[in-house]
Protein backbone atom coordinates (compact mmCIF):
# COMPACT_ATOMS: atom_id res chain seq x y z
CA UNK A 1 0.00 0.00 0.00
CA UNK A 2 -0.70 2.47 -1.39
CA UNK A 3 -0.97 2.51 -5.23
CA UNK A 4 -2.11 5.72 -6.95
CA UNK A 5 -3.73 6.26 -10.13
CA UNK A 6 -5.22 9.39 -11.34
CA UNK A 7 -7.82 9.86 -14.46
CA UNK A 8 -8.34 12.68 -16.44
CA UNK A 9 -8.23 14.75 -13.52
CA UNK A 10 -9.47 18.45 -13.55
CA UNK A 11 -9.28 21.17 -10.93
CA UNK A 12 -10.68 24.52 -11.42
CA UNK A 13 -10.61 26.84 -8.85
CA UNK A 14 -13.77 29.60 -9.07
CA UNK A 15 -13.03 32.75 -7.55
CA UNK A 16 -15.91 35.37 -8.14
CA UNK A 17 -16.42 35.67 -11.11
CA UNK A 18 -12.74 33.99 -12.17
CA UNK A 19 -11.83 30.84 -13.16
CA UNK A 20 -8.59 29.03 -12.88
CA UNK A 21 -7.80 25.57 -14.05
CA UNK A 22 -5.23 24.42 -12.05
CA UNK A 23 -5.77 20.82 -13.86
CA UNK A 24 -6.14 19.74 -16.78
CA UNK A 25 -7.38 15.85 -17.43
CA UNK A 26 -3.75 14.86 -15.34
CA UNK A 27 -2.74 11.23 -15.73
CA UNK A 28 -0.45 9.49 -13.40
CA UNK A 29 0.57 6.36 -11.86
CA UNK A 30 2.47 5.59 -8.21
CA UNK A 31 3.13 2.20 -7.40
CA UNK A 32 3.24 1.03 -4.13
CA UNK A 33 6.79 1.44 -2.51
CA UNK A 34 8.06 4.15 -5.54
CA UNK A 35 9.68 7.71 -4.63
CA UNK A 36 8.53 9.79 -7.18
CA UNK A 37 9.31 13.18 -8.22
CA UNK A 38 7.22 15.82 -9.83
CA UNK A 39 8.51 19.22 -11.41
CA UNK A 40 7.21 21.58 -13.24
CA UNK A 41 7.39 25.39 -13.18
CA UNK A 42 4.99 27.54 -10.80
CA UNK A 43 1.61 27.81 -11.32
CA UNK A 44 1.65 24.23 -13.03
CA UNK A 45 -0.31 22.13 -10.90
CA UNK A 46 1.72 20.82 -8.21
CA UNK A 47 0.11 21.86 -4.89
CA UNK A 48 -3.03 20.88 -6.32
CA UNK A 49 -2.41 17.83 -7.16
CA UNK A 50 -0.81 16.86 -3.92
CA UNK A 51 -4.01 18.36 -2.12
CA UNK A 52 -6.32 16.41 -3.71
CA UNK A 53 -4.11 12.81 -3.58
CA UNK A 54 -3.80 13.72 0.01
CA UNK A 55 -7.15 14.34 0.39
CA UNK A 56 -6.92 17.77 1.83
CA UNK A 57 -9.33 18.50 -1.47
CA UNK A 58 -11.33 17.53 -3.98
CA UNK A 59 -11.29 17.51 -7.65
CA UNK A 60 -13.65 19.14 -10.10
CA UNK A 61 -14.23 16.07 -12.12
CA UNK A 62 -11.79 13.07 -12.64
CA UNK A 63 -10.82 9.80 -10.57
CA UNK A 64 -8.16 9.14 -7.76
CA UNK A 65 -7.70 5.66 -7.10
CA UNK A 66 -6.15 4.75 -4.13
CA UNK A 67 -5.54 1.06 -3.88
CA UNK A 68 -8.37 0.63 -6.32
CA UNK A 69 -10.64 3.13 -4.25
CA UNK A 70 -11.93 6.56 -5.85
CA UNK A 71 -11.18 9.07 -3.40
CA UNK A 72 -13.97 11.34 -5.03
CA UNK A 73 -16.79 8.99 -3.63
CA UNK A 74 -16.01 8.70 -0.31
CA UNK A 75 -17.97 11.13 2.38
CA UNK A 76 -15.99 14.07 4.12
CA UNK A 77 -15.86 11.57 7.37
CA UNK A 78 -14.19 9.13 5.10
CA UNK A 79 -11.72 10.70 3.24
CA UNK A 80 -10.52 12.50 6.80
CA UNK A 81 -10.01 8.81 7.92
CA UNK A 82 -8.24 8.40 4.48
CA UNK A 83 -5.71 11.20 5.54
CA UNK A 84 -5.38 10.79 8.89
CA UNK A 85 -4.26 6.95 8.29
CA UNK A 86 -2.42 6.97 4.71
CA UNK A 87 -1.14 10.32 4.63
CA UNK A 88 1.92 12.29 5.73
CA UNK A 89 2.26 15.84 4.60
CA UNK A 90 5.83 17.57 4.47
CA UNK A 91 5.41 21.68 3.77
CA UNK A 92 7.80 23.88 2.22
CA UNK A 93 7.95 26.09 5.81
CA UNK A 94 7.65 23.27 8.00
CA UNK A 95 4.31 23.74 9.84
CA UNK A 96 5.59 23.54 13.06
CA UNK A 97 3.90 24.32 16.22
CA UNK A 98 5.69 27.60 17.33
CA UNK A 99 5.06 27.14 21.01
CA UNK A 100 5.77 23.33 21.35
CA UNK A 101 8.91 21.66 21.48
CA UNK A 102 10.69 19.09 18.89
CA UNK A 103 8.89 16.45 21.07
CA UNK A 104 5.79 17.81 21.58
CA UNK A 105 5.47 18.85 17.87
CA UNK A 106 6.31 14.85 16.84
CA UNK A 107 4.04 13.57 19.87
CA UNK A 108 1.03 15.96 18.80
CA UNK A 109 -0.31 13.51 15.89
CA UNK A 110 -0.13 10.27 18.67
CA UNK A 111 -2.05 12.70 20.70
CA UNK A 112 -4.43 13.47 17.97
CA UNK A 113 -4.76 9.88 17.93
CA UNK A 114 -5.68 9.21 20.95
CA UNK A 115 -2.48 6.84 22.04
CA UNK A 116 -1.91 6.13 25.10
CA UNK A 117 1.19 7.82 27.44
CA UNK A 118 3.50 5.17 27.15
CA UNK A 119 3.04 4.16 23.27
CA UNK A 120 3.29 8.02 22.97
CA UNK A 121 6.72 8.23 24.59
CA UNK A 122 7.99 4.99 23.25
CA UNK A 123 7.15 6.47 19.42
CA UNK A 124 8.42 9.97 20.07
CA UNK A 125 11.99 8.42 21.00
CA UNK A 126 11.53 6.59 18.02
CA UNK A 127 11.26 8.73 16.17
CA UNK A 128 13.38 11.36 16.92
CA UNK A 129 15.97 9.53 16.80
CA UNK A 130 14.72 8.35 12.91
CA UNK A 131 15.34 12.05 11.91
CA UNK A 132 18.26 13.03 13.90
CA UNK A 133 16.81 15.05 16.80
CA UNK A 134 17.17 12.97 19.87
CA UNK A 135 19.72 15.87 21.12
CA UNK A 136 17.57 19.14 20.29
CA UNK A 137 14.13 17.37 21.67
CA UNK A 138 13.56 20.34 23.76
CA UNK A 139 13.91 23.25 21.61
CA UNK A 140 11.22 25.16 20.28
CA UNK A 141 11.15 25.53 16.20
CA UNK A 142 12.46 29.11 16.61
CA UNK A 143 15.95 27.73 18.64
CA UNK A 144 16.17 25.37 15.84
CA UNK A 145 17.99 25.62 12.13
CA UNK A 146 15.49 25.15 8.88
CA UNK A 147 16.86 21.92 8.28
CA UNK A 148 16.18 20.67 11.82
CA UNK A 149 12.72 22.09 11.81
CA UNK A 150 11.94 20.16 8.04
CA UNK A 151 13.51 16.75 9.97
CA UNK A 152 10.98 17.46 13.21
CA UNK A 153 8.49 18.22 10.62
CA UNK A 154 9.15 14.40 8.76
CA UNK A 155 8.92 13.08 12.42
CA UNK A 156 5.46 14.88 12.42
CA UNK A 157 4.37 13.58 9.83
CA UNK A 158 5.47 10.13 10.08
CA UNK A 159 4.12 9.58 13.71
CA UNK A 160 0.91 7.60 12.87
CA UNK A 161 3.22 5.73 10.34
CA UNK A 162 1.69 6.98 7.52
CA UNK A 163 2.69 4.92 4.21
CA UNK A 164 2.09 7.63 2.26
CA UNK A 165 4.21 10.39 1.96
CA UNK A 166 3.35 13.51 0.04
CA UNK A 167 6.01 16.47 0.21
CA UNK A 168 5.55 20.28 -1.34
CA UNK A 169 9.10 21.51 -2.17
CA UNK A 170 10.29 19.93 1.32
CA UNK A 171 14.14 21.81 0.33
CA UNK A 172 12.50 24.68 -0.81
CA UNK A 173 14.09 26.98 2.25
CA UNK A 174 16.85 25.12 2.81
CA UNK A 175 20.91 25.13 2.24
CA UNK A 176 22.43 22.74 0.27
CA UNK A 177 23.84 20.65 2.97
CA UNK A 178 20.77 20.64 4.78
CA UNK A 179 18.45 19.77 1.63
CA UNK A 180 20.74 17.16 0.88
CA UNK A 181 20.24 15.49 4.29
CA UNK A 182 16.73 16.03 3.88
CA UNK A 183 16.60 13.98 0.44
CA UNK A 184 18.52 11.45 1.73
CA UNK A 185 16.12 10.74 4.62
CA UNK A 186 13.29 10.40 1.71
CA UNK A 187 15.44 7.65 0.28
CA UNK A 188 15.50 5.93 3.41
CA UNK A 189 12.69 6.21 3.83
CA UNK A 190 11.63 4.84 0.74
CA UNK A 191 14.28 2.36 0.90
CA UNK A 192 14.14 0.98 4.54
CA UNK A 193 10.66 2.07 5.99
CA UNK A 194 8.54 1.23 2.61
CA UNK A 195 7.14 4.78 2.06
CA UNK A 196 5.82 5.76 -1.24
CA UNK A 197 7.21 9.04 -1.66
CA UNK A 198 6.04 11.82 -3.93
CA UNK A 199 8.22 14.87 -3.75
CA UNK A 200 7.40 18.13 -5.49
CA UNK A 201 10.77 19.59 -5.73
CA UNK A 202 12.75 22.12 -8.00
CA UNK A 203 15.94 20.41 -6.65
CA UNK A 204 17.91 18.56 -9.31
CA UNK A 205 19.21 16.62 -7.08
CA UNK A 206 16.24 14.48 -5.98
CA UNK A 207 16.91 12.87 -9.74
CA UNK A 208 19.34 10.49 -7.63
CA UNK A 209 16.60 9.56 -5.29
CA UNK A 210 13.94 9.11 -6.99
CA UNK A 211 12.43 6.03 -9.35
CA UNK A 212 11.23 8.57 -11.90
CA UNK A 213 11.02 12.57 -12.19
CA UNK A 214 7.63 13.65 -13.18
CA UNK A 215 7.17 16.85 -15.11
CA UNK A 216 3.84 19.01 -15.30
CA UNK A 217 2.81 21.52 -17.13
CA UNK A 218 -0.08 23.97 -17.81
CA UNK A 219 -2.44 20.69 -15.36
CA UNK A 220 -1.33 17.90 -17.21
CA UNK A 221 1.62 15.48 -17.41
CA UNK A 222 4.12 16.48 -20.18
CA UNK A 223 6.59 13.44 -19.68
CA UNK A 224 8.88 11.54 -17.40
CA UNK A 225 12.24 10.41 -16.86
CA UNK A 226 13.42 7.35 -15.47
CA UNK A 227 15.52 7.80 -12.48
CA UNK A 228 19.61 8.01 -13.35
N1 LIG B 1 -7.20 28.15 -3.61
C1 LIG B 1 -7.02 28.64 -4.83
N2 LIG B 1 -7.90 29.50 -5.38
C2 LIG B 1 -7.73 29.99 -6.62
N3 LIG B 1 -6.70 29.66 -7.43
C3 LIG B 1 -5.79 28.80 -6.95
C4 LIG B 1 -5.90 28.24 -5.63
N4 LIG B 1 -4.86 27.39 -5.44
C5 LIG B 1 -4.12 27.43 -6.56
N5 LIG B 1 -4.68 28.27 -7.47
C6 LIG B 1 -4.19 28.52 -8.85
O1 LIG B 1 -4.10 27.28 -9.52
C7 LIG B 1 -2.92 27.21 -10.31
C8 LIG B 1 -2.06 26.04 -9.84
O2 LIG B 1 -1.59 26.35 -8.52
P1 LIG B 1 -0.66 25.36 -7.68
O3 LIG B 1 -1.24 24.00 -7.69
O4 LIG B 1 -0.43 26.00 -6.37
O5 LIG B 1 0.67 25.36 -8.58
P2 LIG B 1 2.18 25.02 -8.18
O6 LIG B 1 2.18 24.32 -6.86
O7 LIG B 1 2.67 24.16 -9.30
O8 LIG B 1 2.91 26.33 -8.13
C9 LIG B 1 -2.26 28.56 -10.18
O9 LIG B 1 -2.67 29.38 -11.27
C10 LIG B 1 -2.79 29.10 -8.87
O10 LIG B 1 -2.82 30.50 -8.87
MG1 LIG C 1 3.11 24.77 -5.08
Amino acid sequence: MPNIRTKDLIKVYRTGKSEVIALRGLDMHVAEGELVAVQGPSGCGKTTLLNLIGGIDRPTAGRIEVDGSNLVDFADGDLVKYRLAKVGFIFQFFNLVPTLTAEENVELPLRLAGRSPSIRAKRRKELLELVGMTQRSSHRPDELSGGEQQRVAIGVALANDPPLLLADEPTGELDTKTGQEVLDLFRRLNQEFKKTIVVVTHDARVSHIAHRVLEIQDGKILGETAAA
